[in-house]
């Protein structure tokens, strides 16, 4: 079964705060998500591969670690899954980015593809799927099974603010995806909207309504 892991460094849930926050006005909400996504991409790199080398200092040699070269791929959720991508490459600037669009049927809140590429060796990569809200899951379910059909094996889920019923529904679609969020919301309003969570994140990011 897929983990959860819920990211509670000082400085995220900080940010975090500042994001949820209705007066923080557009600049603020992507310059925000952006660094929250930085300081996550921190946190879920940490079991990258590291082979060992031996570089030259201006004192001696010494055994030293690099990156083995794992073959990384961020994809955002089109649209607010964006706002997280710049973060995370600062971080990884090597990875490739994939997209996949969906949006949610206001009226049944089930997720409608509209646009998916992808780097052509998706079988070798490890894939960090990204958006900042996993309210139903259906979005993030249908994501993955998108990465998955073409071929992708190895996926990890990152978010900002989830909800119990978004996790369980990853969690029973894809048990073999682990889960990483910067917060666990209560519960999801009659509109499918998470309470408290930060409204809508592709509407506050890009300053639509
Ligand atoms: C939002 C959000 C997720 C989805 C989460 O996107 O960015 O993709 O809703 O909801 P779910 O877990 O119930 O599927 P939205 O559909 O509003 O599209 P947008 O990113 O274009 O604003
Ligand atoms: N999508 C959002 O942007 N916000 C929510 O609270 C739920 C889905």
């Amino acid at each position: 079964m897929g983990k959860v892991y819920v990211f509670d460094h000082p400085l995220i849930q900080h940010k975090l705060t500042m994001v949820r926050d209705v007066n923080t006005g557009t600049k603020e909400f992507r310059e925000l998500t952006d660094e929250i996504s930085t300081l996550m991409a921190f946190e879920i790199t940490r079991d990258l591969p590291l082979e060992d080398v031996t570089v030259q200092t201006p004192v001696s040699e010494a055994s030293a670690k690099v990156l083995a070269g794992k073959k990384l791929g961020i994809v955002p959720i089109l649209r607010a899954g964006l706002g997280m991508v710049d973060g995370i490459l600062k971080l990884i600037p090597a990875a490739k980015v994939g997209h996949v669009g969906l949006y949610r049927d206001p009226e049944t809140l089930q997720p409608v593809e509209y646009y998916v590429k992808l780097p052509s060796d998706v079988e070798e990569r490890d894939f960090i799927v990204v958006d900042p809200m996993l309210a139903t899951g259906g979005s993030a379910v249908e994501a993955i099974h998108s990465l998955k059909k073409r071929g992708a094996v190895s996926i990890k889920f990152m978010c900002l603010v989830a909800c119990p019923e978004g996790v369980e529904a990853i969690k029973e679609a894809h048990p073999d995806v682990d889960i990483y969020i910067a917060a666990l919301d209560e519960k999801l309003n009659d509109h499918g909207y998470i309470v408290p969570g930060l409204g809508d994140a592709g509407d506050r990011l890009f300053g639509t309504k």
